[in-house]
């Protein structure tokens, strides 16, 4: 039975990884480590699990075999070294890291240790994205020319444990990015992965409109990016990603083809549409997304824990992502310099 164990006890931790342990059989979830420590023992007095007061305790337990790190964005790198330095398999939360360099030395790592890295992107296990990728990989639309894909709310900072205006999601020192690394990372490795294509000429323009700290000051990190991305196969669309959507959350994407059309997460009744260039509508009833108001199973842990099962790739392995945070990291880049930046 592989044991695990979960560094960071914030909201993602308690709406996904500590219910989905829970509720695999194939794993056994050991025990919890959080800053705030008395977060962290409060639940492990409920599940009874043991409680570590410093992560390295947990790392250096032989009694655990993998971590899920759930903490703010500057440690992901960090901590996933150590965790796999330490002969544990992680599950990183998104974004993988705050630069190229600590991506690539995470990979390097997990290569080295001989361990599994994969990262939290729970959007490439939703049904409806998965089924599209069939649908779209099995030629309905024809070729994709053109695509515009979005994922907006009203902000991190009713989300947090932590709640309020000084949320370390505001904080350029713990977050590094704002709605673009939050938000915009999902929807960018979307259309990496529906569309088995690469990003690899990117356009960005990034703004903090409206989020301000409690002192009125407005927040350092952007609270709307909007990308205009280039892939490898010479399709072009629009990705953008907002805090400043104060209605309900907006989480679609539809894709042009040269035979139609396809809206995913557009309509309430339908999480895919298709409208082909023949006039006519497929639609599909399938499940919604897992939404900041509608929690439903990510499928992550099952996954996580699949792979290491049986030892083998997934989805969510961290080289499948690199492609996706090189587009996130050109995209700050193009929004600093005004340029059009090409990805190698
Ligand atoms: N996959 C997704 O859809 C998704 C959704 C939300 C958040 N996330 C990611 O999950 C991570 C955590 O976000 P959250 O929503 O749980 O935030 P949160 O503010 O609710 O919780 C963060 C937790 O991390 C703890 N923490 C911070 N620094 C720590 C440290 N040095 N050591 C141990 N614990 C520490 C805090 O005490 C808190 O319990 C972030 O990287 C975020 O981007 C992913």
């Amino acid at each position: 039975m592989i044991r695990v164990g979960v560094i960071g006890c914030g909201k993602i931790a308690q709406i996904r990884h500590i219910p989905e342990y829970l509720d695999n059989d194939k794993v056994k979830l050991v025990g919890l480590y959080d800053r705030t420590l008395e977060r962290a023992k409060a639940l492990t007095e409920k599940y009874n699990l043991i409680h570590y007061i410093d992560y390295h305790d947990m790392l250096n337990d032989d009694n655990i075999d993998a971590v899920s790190i759930c903490v703010s964005n500057n440690l992901h790198a960090e901590i996933t070294i150590e965790a796999l330095n330490h002969g544990k398999h992680v599950l990183c939360e998104k974004p993988m890291a705050t630069n190229l360099e600590d991506c690539l030395l995470m990979l390097k790592t997990a290569k080295e240790n001989n361990k599994k890295l994969l990262i939290a992107h729970n959007q490439r296990l939703t049904k409806a994205h998965v089924y599209a990728k069939k649908l779209i990989e099995d030629q309905i639309l024809g070729d994709c020319l053109t695509f515009r894909t979005t994922f907006g709310h009203s902000g991190p900072e009713t989300w947090s444990i932590n709640p309020g205006l000084n949320t370390w999601f505001f904080n350029k020192d713990t977050a590094s990015m704002g709605a673009l690394g939050d938000l915009g990372i999902h929807k960018t490795d979307l259309i990496n992965y529906i569309l088995n294509d690469e990003i690899i000429e990117v356009k960005a323009s990034l703004e903090t409109l409206d989020k301000k700290y409690e002192s009125g000051e407005p927040v350092l990190v952007d609270d709307n990016a909007i990308c205009i991305y280039k892939t490898r196969k010479g399709a072009i669309g629009t990705m953008s990603a907002s805090w400043t959507f104060y209605g309900p959350e907006d989480n679609s994407t539809v894709i042009y083809g040269t035979k139609g059309i396809m809206k995913i997460y557009d309509d309430e009744r339908y999480s895919i549409r298709v409208f082909l260039r023949n006039g006519e509508k497929i639609n599909f009833d399938l499940e919604g997304i897992q939404t900041n108001d509608n929690q439903t199973k990510s499928g992550v842990i099952d996954e996580f824990v699949d792979c290491l099962e049986h030892n083998k790739d997934s989805v969510l392995s961290a080289e499948h992502i690199i492609p996706s945070m090189k587009a996130i990291f050109a995209s700050l880049n193009s929004a600093l310099t005004g340029k059009t930046i090409r990805i190698d």
